[in-house]
């Protein structure tokens, strides 16, 4: 899809729908109509029966006859003037894209309201909604003739002359960051069939290429002579080969920022087997090394001044004759003893030995991003993900990079009262903790395995996997993290 900015007027815009942004305060409301309806020279009989009010959300279609043909203009609704954030401007966008998409439109042009202050943001969280709700995941449908064709192009515009530069700065660092969540969510949403350890591993070294950034693949053995028994463990079950992927980008005398991504291609529970409804989703248990593979792309693409390693660790966790059983245990990368309670606990096993290993990049930070536990969707939900760490102003720079992207996090607590929850009598931890808590006994677990550096973990497993549209998202894997961590790692000193 193409994302553009353009001086333009409302009169000369020649694509095939025409967004113009309405707020829904009475006399705002009222101005702009008039504007619009002295500019267009048309009449907005909607606007003054009350069929449409500028409130958020509402859109309205009108057609204006012009010499060559008629063009279609669609109002929409910002909602009041004091409500609006940048995330009402992100639903504004989809709410215009979503209505082009329906009228069959090939090109969509959005004005730049004319109050909007910030700029900048406002271009870019019009154009990033707009884009994210136009993804689709449809590549294995063969007819797609009665689904109505996707817009090809966005252009926002404004009047003025005096912003372009700005503008179309703005817009390529936005359509970078989409077409990475494009890919996250590609990724994840793919079968099991499609998307398995060796096959992640290549979408990886692919994206590494394409890019400018690199990628060290490990194989099975390699993971053998590493000694990342975690990895193994899970992985043996499967026909499929585990790989263990390293990914490297930036400037090398700084202390870099690692960041690790659960890659579970698909998780059936193991021995320990999870119930068959809703087992497919485990399809995306891979989410946290998509959301990774994705902020490697935007960040590379974007050429932004950070050092970051990814490590992610992708098995398959299958049930077989081959498979790890309860009561097993594990030596991981830094020598410490799993007890394997139950082998649906599966995330963990892999991360404990890419945590390990993170130690010896002597990071800055080090982040990580796992569909790790139901319990963090009991918790949360689909709104935020879980939070947890060793450092708090680590989190709170999380937290702010989470609201202004809206892929919000929330931290929970890592009290030492829950560590007791996964002693084991056999190993040095057991891998879980029992009814109770299930998040931060999961985190507790992890932080069993990190080395002296600041730490973070964000449980994604209510906000990666969606169970139905959102504004701009779509039923199916979200892309979360690719703009939380893009932006965290823009305001990276
Ligand atoms: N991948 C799952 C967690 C998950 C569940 C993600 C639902 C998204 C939606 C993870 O591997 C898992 O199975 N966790 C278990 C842990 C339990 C056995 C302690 C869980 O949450 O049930
Ligand atoms: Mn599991
Ligand atoms: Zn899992």
């Amino acid at each position: 899809m193409k994302l553009a900015f353009e001086k333009s007027s409302l009169n000369t815009n020649t694509a095939d729908v025409i967004a113009v942004f309405v707020h829904g305060d009475k006399s705002l409301f009222s101005s702009e109509i008039l504007t619009l309806v002295r500019e267009l020279g048309v009449r907005i009989p909607a606007a003054d029966n009350g069929d449409f009010n500028g409130k958020e959300g509402e859109s309205l279609v009108i057609y204006v006859h012009r010499a060559r043909h008629p063009r279609r203009y669609v109002l929409v609704g910002l909602g009041e003037r004091k409500k609006l954030s940048f995330e009402r401007y992100r639903r504004t966008g989809a709410v215009a894209a979503k209505c082009a998409r329906s009228l069959k439109a090939e090109s969509l042009a959005m004005f730049v309201p004319l109050v909007a202050s910030e700029f900048q943001s406002v271009v870019s969280a019009l154009a990033e909604g707009a884009y994210l709700a136009l993804y689709k995941f449809d590549k294995y449908i063969s007819k797609k003739s009665d689904s109505p064709t996707n817009v090809q192009t966005i252009t926002v515009c404004a009047e003025s002359s005096a912003r372009v530069k700005q503008g179309k700065q703005t817009l390529h660092r936005t359509k970078t960051i989409c077409e990475a969540t494009y890919l996250a969510r590609d990724l994840a949403n793919a079968p099991g069939n499609e998307i398995y350890p060796e096959s992640l591993a290549e979408a990886a070294r692919l994206s590494a290429e394409r890019c400018g950034y690199t990628a060290k693949i490990l194989d099975e053995r390699e993971i053998k002579e590493a000694g990342m028994g975690g990895v193994l463990a899970v992985s043996q079950g499967s026909v499929r080969l585990p790989r263990f992927v390293i990914l490297e980008y930036g400037y090398e005398k700084k202390r870099p920022v690692v960041i690790v991504g659960k890659g579970v291609t698909f998780d059936t529970g193991g021995i320990s087997i999870k119930p068959s409804a809703g087992m497919a989703e485990m399809k995306m248990d891979m989410s946290g090394a998509a959301a990774v593979i994705g902020a490697f792309e935007a960040v590379a693409r974007l050429k932004l001044p950070v050092h970051i390693v990814g490590l992610i660790p992708i098995v398959e966790n299958m049930p077989s004759g081959s498979s790890i059983r309860p009561g097993d245990i594990i030596r991981h990368y830094n020598g410490k003893t799993s007890e394997v309670d139950n082998t649906d606990a599966e995330g963990r096993l892999i991360l404990a030995d890419a945590l390990a290993f993170a130690e010896k990049f002597k990071p800055a930070a080090v982040i990580d991003l796992a569909t790790l536990t139901g319990a963090c969707v009991v918790a949360l939900g689909h709104h935020a993900s879980g939070m947890l760490g060793n450092d708090s102003s680590l989190m709170t720079k999380l937290k702010s990079a989470g609201e202004s992207t809206y892929e919000r996090v929330w931290q929970l607590p890592l009290y030492d009262e829950y560590e007791k929850l996964i002693k084991s009598d056999v190993a040095d931890v057991k891998n879980v903790g029992g009814r109770w808590a299930g998040t931060i006994t999961a985190a507790w677990f992890l932080k069993k395995f990190i080395g002296s550096y600041k730490w973070v973990h964000l449980d994604i497993a209510g906000t990666a996997m969606l169970e139905e549209d959102g504004e701009y998202t779509q039923k199916g894997a979200s892309g979360v993290g690719v703009r939380l961590l893009t932006e965290f790692l823009r305001r990276w000193k």
